[in-house]
């Protein structure tokens, strides 16, 4: 019993230790802020739109990320650094100009649906971040935007630039 108790007590010290020394690594911040491939270089992007992407996507699909305080402390800052490189591979709306159109086509069905099955922001953002939910005008707002541009490609571009010409069943860079 006493030896359990010793065990217990090299442990719960090991673990502060390794806690400590934890908090002097941090990735780095997604912080750049670089516009140069904004979607709003090719797409209009209304004003309640840019509010809505703003609050809600941003911090994990664009150049910056804005980080509140909780995020120095480790482990969530990697947690946190996970969710936006993941999240930046799928879309960046800041290197969105950047996409191949066929990619940009997609991008604008997946937000679509994303929003529609309600699984953009992620639960696991919007528990800590309450505003970035999205209400149904919100929900509306997005789905009528990404439809307009949906829209709008399809008239300006020849079908056949709107697939992936390589026709990969899931594809890397999608
Ligand atoms: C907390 C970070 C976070 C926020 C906020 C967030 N996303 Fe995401 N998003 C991710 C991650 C991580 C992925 C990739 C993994 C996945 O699909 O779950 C992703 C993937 C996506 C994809 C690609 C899905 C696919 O089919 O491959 C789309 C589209 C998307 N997000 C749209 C949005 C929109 C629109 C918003 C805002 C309304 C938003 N996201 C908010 C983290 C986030």
């Amino acid at each position: 019993m006493i030896k359990f108790k010793l065990f217990l007590k090299y442990f719960a010290f090991i673990m502060l230790v390794a806690l400590l020394a934890i908090q002097f690594f941090h990735p780095t911040k997604n912080e750049s802020g670089d516009l140069t491939n904004d979607i709003s270089t090719v797409y209009t992007m209304p004003v309640d739109v840019q509010e809505i992407l703003k609050t809600s996507c941003n911090d994990c699909h664009s150049n910056k990320t804005i980080y509140p305080w909780y995020t120095n402390i480790q482990p969530v800052d990697w947690f946190m650094a996970d969710h936006v490189n993941e999240g930046k591979e799928e879309l960046n709306f800041n290197e969105f100009a950047s996409y191949r159109i066929y990619r940009q086509f997609k991008k604008m069905d997946e937000i679509m649906k994303e929003v529609k099955e309600n699984e953009m922001p992620l639960t696991s953002y919007t528990l800590i971040h309450g505003n970035a939910k999205l209400n149904e005008t919100q929900k509306q707002t997005i789905l009528n935007w990404a439809q307009g541009i949906s829209d709008e490609m399809k008239s300006k571009y020849p079908a056949d630039s709107l697939v992936n010409p390589k026709k990969r069943v899931k594809k890397d860079d999608d």
